[in-house]
């Protein structure tokens, strides 16, 4: 089979890792993999913060919910939506921008920083690290702002762990294809039946690794996705992020 794809479909997150140094041109490609990611309009709209220093990890580790992987990996890479940076480029051809005003805003922008991302850990896992991704850090944007940073009209989404792998985790199973391909138009049909077997399948995947505490998808759904956080939206307005229109 061809590299990449094996590399893809191998896909799992890391969650223990050694303390190993990550040689400094196996995280310059990295990085260059992601500035090399597309992004809408040319916009250019995401930035990196590498993030070496383990009192800033150990602190990240803290906002991310106690994340013990952020602190014991020896990178932390945050993922910034940037419109400080296109405001420059804007205000530099005479014009306001008002972009980060938009719900069009927003979803370009996130979409970007989710395809830089997908970049960074396909490339890191290419050269042998581990990666998890954590969207923890937006239990506490602000504390992330302030630690890094951060200007005006930009916003820390996600991070990525990088390190070598301590100990294997098994790949979790996905929900079966007709709940993800469809073909030609939408197959609402096929939904609930992939979520029951799902359901089970995860319950024994939960088992056979050893988690008592394993949910079955919808359950994890139901804890997740029955409340909001009100947390993001007053950092995001302070920040310049709103949805106007
Ligand atoms: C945007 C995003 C944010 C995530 N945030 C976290 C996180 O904060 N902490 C964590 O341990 N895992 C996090 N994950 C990892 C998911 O839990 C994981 O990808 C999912 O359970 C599937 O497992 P797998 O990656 O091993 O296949 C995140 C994943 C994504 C895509």
């Amino acid at each position: 089979m061809n590299e990449t794809i094996r590399l893809l479909l191998a896909h799992h997150s890391n969650r223990s890792y050694k303390t190993d140094l990550v040689p400094k041109e196996t995280l310059d490609a990295i990085i260059e993999c992601a500035r090399r990611a597309p992004t809408s309009t040319n916009s250019h709209e995401i930035s990196l913060v590498v993030i070496r220093n383990a009192d800033s990890r150990a602190r990240i580790a803290e906002i991310a919910g106690g994340q013990r992987w952020i602190a014991q990996a020896p990178i932390f890479i945050a993922v910034v939506v940037d419109l400080y940076k296109t405001a420059l480029g804007v205000e530099k051809a005479g014009s306001e921008q008002v972009f980060q005003r938009s719900l069009e805003g927003i979803l370009a922008a996130v979409s970007d920083a989710g395809i830089a991302m997908a970049a960074l850990m396909t490339a890191a896992r290419a050269l042998g690290l581990g990666i998890v991704p954590i969207g923890g850090i937006r239990r506490d944007p602000q504390a992330m702002i302030d630690l890094l940073g951060l200007p005006p009209n930009t916003f820390p989404v996600d991070g990525v762990v990088l390190g070598y792998v301590a100990e294997e985790s098994p790949q979790k199973p996905r929900m079966s294809i007709e709940s993800f391909r469809h073909d030609e138009k939408y197959h609402a049909e096929a939904l609930k039946p992939a979520i029951e077997a799902y359901d089970r399948t995860l319950l024994e995947y939960w088992q056979k690794i050893g988690r008592t505490d394993g949910l079955t998808w919808s359950a994890n759904m139901a804890q997740h996705y029955s409340t909001f956080s009100r947390l993001i939206k007053p950092v995001a307005e302070k920040q310049g992020f709103t949805v106007e229109v």
